[in-house]
């Protein structure tokens, strides 16, 4: 098991990466010291809570919670809107939990981003828990504190930051995760090596995605990529400054998931069109390293991620770009790879660049 610390004074917390963590949850120090002779509320999805709720439930009995139910929704982006928000402080209310309780997120991203704004929120802030249940939500939602629902203009505009108490990725419940799922995630694994790990970028290459099969090292990989996140997020928590750079391939990302209409990609395969489309930017404005350039195209192409989306007009796409809610004053600011383990955030970059690049990409 690997332990990371994210770094933020009073609301410091600990990161747990390992095996067979859920069905031991009851003798994981941090969780059952966070838990014990307090109310619980476990939120999941309908999906995760079948395959994992019960054990998740007889672990909090077991560390001596007082257990109050659940408040479970149907699974899906779909469903991360203000009206299933009010479904869980419904639940909440009706639990009767009160300010010493703690809410545990037993789910992926969108479970985790919905339980830690209903935690941000109900009785002005609770305690909560993340148990991330896709690798996504272990790489990268889990963590960092940023929690929230969609509205129906954009995603997550409705949110606030709140960091939980502990996180616990436990890499077996991978095992029941779709492999598209797992893909989605190895995309912000590959993004977290760009940014700050050679090695990890190298591993990846070396043993590609079927590095997920052995546990070892997904073990290591998984932690690699959280450990980046908690180092940033321990430098800028909310976004002021390098924070910025978690976004890498994402302006491009989102903007294909939004002129594509939600649902036709899911996140990550979004973002592997963005971390080439970053690439190839940084190289048009003549900023990156070349062979980094080639092999961070050529590793997210032999991966058998989707191709850019032929029928979607540039201009749809652009527009996205432009009203990104992190897009400043309408100017996108980019984030670029200048080699592996290094890139720069905030950056301008000439417009004609950036129109070539969509064109090109859109007719091939
Ligand atoms: N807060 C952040 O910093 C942050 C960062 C990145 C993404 N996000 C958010 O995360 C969300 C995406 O998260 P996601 O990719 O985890 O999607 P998700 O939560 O929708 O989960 C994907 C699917 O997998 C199912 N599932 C989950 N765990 C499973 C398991 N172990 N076995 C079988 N099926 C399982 C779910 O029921 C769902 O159908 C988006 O809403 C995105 O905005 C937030
Ligand atoms: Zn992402």
């Amino acid at each position: 098991m690997r332990t990371i610390d994210v770094n933020l004074a009073e609301r410091s917390y600990r990161v747990l990466v390992g095996r067979g963590l859920l069905e031991r949850i009851d003798t994981v120090g941090e969780f059952a010291e966070a838990v014990c002779g307090r109310q619980v509320l476990a939120v999941s999805d309908k999906k995760v809570y079948e395959l994992y709720g019960k054990a998740l439930e007889g672990g909090a009995k077991k560390a001596m919670a007082e257990f109050l139910g659940w408040s479970v929704f149907e699974a899906g982006e779909e469903h991360k809107t203000v009206e299933t928000l009010t479904r869980v402080w419904d639940d909440l209310v009706k639990s009767g939990m009160d300010r010493n309780g703690v809410i545990v997120a037993l789910g992926g991203g969108v479970v985790g981003d919905m339980a830690g704004f209903a935690a941000a929120t109900y009785l002005r802030g609770v305690d909560f828990i993340q148990i991330p249940t896709t690798l996504l939500a272990m790489v990268d939602s889990s963590v960092g504190g940023k929690t929230g629902v969609d509205h129906p203009l954009g995603k997550n505009l409705i949110g606030a930051f709140h960091q939980p108490k502990a996180v616990l990725a436990d890499l077996d419940l991978l095992k029941t995760l779709p492999r598209r799922e797992v893909m989605g995630g190895l995309a912000e694994v590959i993004k977290a090596a760009i940014l700050a790990d050679e090695w990890l970028f190298a591993l990846l290459e070396a043993r590609g995605p079927e590095l997920v099969q052995d546990v070892e090292l997904l073990e290591e990989a998984v932690a690699r990529a959280i450990s980046i996140k908690a180092e940033i997020v321990g430098l800028d928590e909310k976004e002021g400054g390098p924070r910025a750079l978690l976004n890498l391939g994402h302006t491009f990302g989102h903007a294909v998931e939004t002129a594509s209409g939600y649902g036709r990609y899911i996140h990550g395969e979004a973002v592997a069109m963005g971390l080439i489309f970053s690439a190839k930017l940084a190289d048009a404005v003549g900023v990156a390293e070349k062979k980094s350039v080639e092999r961070i195209i050529d590793l997210i192409n032999a991966w058998g991620y989707p191709n850019r989306p032929t029928d979607i007009p540039g201009r749809k796409i652009k527009e996205a770009i432009l009203h990104d809610k992190k897009t400043k004053s309408g100017l996108p600011r980019w984030v670029l790879p200048l080699e592996i383990g290094r890139a720069r955030w905030g950056c301008r970059v000439n417009e004609d660049a950036v129109d070539a690049l969509i064109n090109e990409g859109l007719k091939n």
